[in-house]
This record gives C-alpha cells, sequence and structure tokens, in this order.
C-alpha cells in the first residue's frame, strides 16, 4: 500500500538524520557565506552581476548570501539536476533555463557544492555561451577528491569537506534534508 511505503521511506531519512555526523554547524554555514559575500563583493561589486541560483541545491546559499551582497545586482534561477534524488551521479537534466538577460555582464553561478564538478561546469559554459563576460562559481561545499573534470572550478568556496555523502543547507539525501541546518555526512555504511 502506497501509504506505508511513504512511512517505510520517512523512517528511512529520519534515521540518516539522526546517524549523520555534523561536520559544519548552522553557525560554521553562516561565517562562511560571510566570507565568500566579502570575496564577491571584492571581485564584482559595481559590475551589475547576475546571481543565478541552481536550483534546488543552491536555494539556501542564494537566500543567506544575497542580503550580504551589499550593490546592485539581479537574481535568476536555472534547475539543473545530475541525481534526481538518487545518491550517485548521472546524466545532467536542464528543467528550467534563466530568463533575465545573461550577455555583457557576470554570471554568479551559486550551487550547493563542487564535487565532480560537472554541474558547474555546464552552467558556466552555458552562461559563457550566452554572452557572460564572466562565469564565476560560488559553491557553499567543494568535496576534496581526484575526481574533479578538466576545466571544472569555482571561483568562491566556502568550506571544504572529505569525500564523503552530505546533506543540509541545500544538499539533499534522497530529495530531503535540504533544510537540515548544518553540513551533515551520512554513515558510509547506508550508502552501500
Ligand atoms: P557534480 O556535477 O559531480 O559536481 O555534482 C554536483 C551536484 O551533485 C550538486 O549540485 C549536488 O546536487 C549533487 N551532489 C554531489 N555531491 C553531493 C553530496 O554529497 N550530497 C548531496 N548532493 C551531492
Ligand atoms: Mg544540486
Amino acid at each position: 500500500m502506497i501509504l506505508n511505503a511513504l512511512h517505510a521511506d520517512t523512517l528511512d531519512i529520519e534515521r540518516i538524520r539522526q546517524t549523520a555526523t555534523c561536520l559544519f554547524d548552522d553557525k560554521a554555514c553562516d561565517a562562511a557565506i560571510v566570507r565568500m559575500a566579502e570575496k564577491i563583493t571584492r571581485d564584482l561589486a559595481g559590475s551589475d552581476p547576475l546571481l543565478l541560483c541552481v536550483m534546488n541545491g543552491g536555494l539556501i546559499l542564494t537566500g543567506r548570501l544575497a542580503p550580504l551582497l551589499d550593490f546592485p545586482l539581479q537574481i535568476d534561477y536555472l534547475h539543473a539536476t545530475r541525481y534526481r534524488d538518487e545518491v550517485r551521479g548521472g546524466e545532467l537534466n536542464w528543467l528550467s533555463y534563466p530568463r533575465e538577460r545573461l550577455a555583457g555582464r557576470p554570471v554568479i553561478v551559486v550551487d550547493d557544492i563542487l564535487d565532480e564538478g560537472n554541474t558547474l561546469k555546464a552552467v558556466c559554459d552555458y552562461a559563457l555561451e550566452q554572452g557572460a563576460t564572466k562565469a564565476y562559481g560560488a559553491v557553499l561545499v567543494e568535496k576534496l577528491h581526484e575526481r574533479r573534470i578538466h576545466g571544472a572550478r569555482a571561483e568562491c568556496i566556502g568550506l571544504q569537506i572529505e569525500d564523503r555523502f552530505v546533506f543540509g543547507f541545500g544538499l539533499d539525501y534522497k530529495g530531503y534534508l535540504r533544510n537540515a541546518p548544518g553540513i551533515f555526512a551520512v554513515p558510509d555504511a547506508e550508502l552501500e
């Protein structure tokens, strides 16, 4: 029965939430975002940038970052997803494109995490194809490993983590837990 299946999923999510390790709490994430805002202000204030949120992962970072950028800018979003609520990577699916002008201005691509870099590179390439003067990657978390694809980089990074699956502050576990107040690592045994 569907109701029972939903209930079982929710119990699974709740177990993950309870057993995860907190890597950075809410305060540490906010402090990192303040540092990011300072760097972005130094790099881009006065250049009429477009702040482009990569939904859904970039949602929380965009919401916390934007009010700290005290200069004129516009905000737009695109929806591109790689994981489709699963925990391993796949092809990038574009579900919606930005509507504001990208041409002739810097575009700040805001996403939750720089992992292999497929998402950030694809979105930055798109911004440049549309005529952006610069594609400036801003991510809350960088995952440290050797699997980064060629040409994928972020100009502004909040926090660095080891190679673990994390959730919170926009990052999801099976579509849930994006709202968790910090960056939490899923126990490795749960991912096998
Ligand atoms: P990439 O394209 O390989 O860099 O993967 C980036 C995207 O994969 C991010 O926008 C996230 O949506 C997702 N992702 C990568 N690592 C994690 C993780 O540890 N937790 C949750 N989502 C992740
Ligand atoms: Mg994402």
